[in-house]
């Protein structure tokens, strides 16, 4: 395999390192921003160096962000190429113009790195999928977020330091508002469930509502009522209805979920069989999502394409009702105030998250207890 290598950053470094000490799979040319000098690679600046170099079989994604990673992919697929990436923002975003193409050209096209980092996760939902059917999926999807709630929890530390220790450690998105307000969640959960469930959800109807407005005295009034809070992912399809949405949850202190340290994931899925299975590992970093990306390319010589088939676009019905910790301006009905913030009655997803796009400043989560 002959590969030309998109991005020299965490991911893409992670991934040289790995493959130098393989006879099998060989960078030959690695298009990047960095000035890095290669002794086994040209280092370019040039796309159109690995896109018109026909013996390049394979081309890996690692540039993040969806232009002009995007338009570079497309170009790979048009001229043949084998795409492994780990780029949740393009699978999810360009979900149905790839799959087709990469369907129609006879290529293979990989991303188990873009969910979970180093967790065999989509590449686990892909086998569950050949014996049983799954009828949710989700969890805890984003290492950054993770890394924070955690630490608000466990140290006490103020939310704006531990950000930038998790940048500084590599964790976050080049723009943390992708981590913090659940963009790069959002991408990871829509990808996810379109292949458990072989559609292709209307991302427009998946809501999403971040960490960013979480303080350190939600900390302390979740803790004083024995819970935690984590930002989570739900994705499930149930006699027909896809209910999709990502929001901070309140889980109790005694879970799987509220031990989850530092840049961990939790993901689960439910299967008509198995019930629950959950998936454990460093969900960001650079050896960890590297891991993944080189697993790809090894199912690439055998054959191995995507997950599931592509499927028919549906609709999301988040009526589904909760109750919610709210800190903000909340008019409607009350079941519990908790020091300044209040517990709703009742109230669905939808209208909620409604409500959160109205009150931009409001802390809100939702309670699994
Ligand atoms: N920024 C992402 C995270 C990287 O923190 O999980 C891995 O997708």
């Amino acid at each position: 395999m002959r590969i030309g290598l998109l991005g020299f950053g965490v991911v893409g470094r992670g991934v040289y390192d790995i493959l130098a000490s393989r006879e099998d799979m060989k960078i030959v040319k690695v298009c990047c921003l960095e000035d890095v000098t290669l002794p086994d690679a040209e280092v370019t600046k040039d796309f159109q160096r690995i896109l018109q170099d026909d013996t390049i079989d394979t081309v890996i994604e690692a540039m993040g962000g969806l232009h002009p990673a995007y338009e570079f992919v497309r170009a790979c697929m048009e001229a043949g190429k084998n795409i492994v990436t780990s780029n949740k923002a393009l699978v999810a975003s360009y979900y149905d113009e790839l799959l087709p193409l990469a369907a129609e050209k006879g290529l293979s096209f990989r991303c188990t790195a873009a969910v979970g980092g180093g967790i065999g996760w989509l590449s686990e939902v892909e086998r569950s999928r050949r014996v049983q059917t799954i009828t949710q999926v989700g969890g805890i999807m984003n290492g950054t977020c993770n890394y924070i709630l955690d630490n608000m929890t466990r140290k006490g530390l103020d939310y704006n330091v531990v950000l930038k220790e998790a940048q500084a450690l590599g964790y976050a998105e080049a723009n943390p508002s992708t981590d913090v307000d659940g963009i790069d969640t959002w991408h990871k959960v829509i990808l996810s469930s379109n292949i458990a469930f072989g559609v292709s959800l209307n991302r427009d109807q998946v809501p999403v509502a971040g960490i960013s407005k979480i303080a350190a005295s939600d900390v302390e009034n979740f803790k004083a009522h024995g819970l935690v809070c984590k930002l989570i992912s739900t994705g499930k399809c149930e006699n027909g209805k896809y209910s999709v949405y990502v929001q901070p949850t309140l889980v109790k202190a005694d879970t799987l979920e509220a031990n989850v340290p530092m840049n961990y994931n939790l993901i689960t899925l439910y299967g008509e069989t198995s019930g629950r299975m959950s998936f454990y590992g460093q969900g960001a970093g650079r050896y960890p999502t590297a891991y993944n990306v080189v697993q790809d390319l090894v199912d690439l010589t055998e054959g191995k394409g995507f997950y599931s088939v592509y499927g028919p676009a549906v609709d999301v019905d988040n009526s589904e009702e909760l109750t919610w910790y709210v800190r903000g301006s909340w008019q409607g009905d009350v079941a519990e105030n908790w020091g300044g913030a209040v517990v709703t009655k009742a109230v669905s997803v939808s209208e909620m998250h409604a409500w959160i796009k109205q009150n931009p400043d409001a802390f809100v989560a939702a309670i699994r207890a």
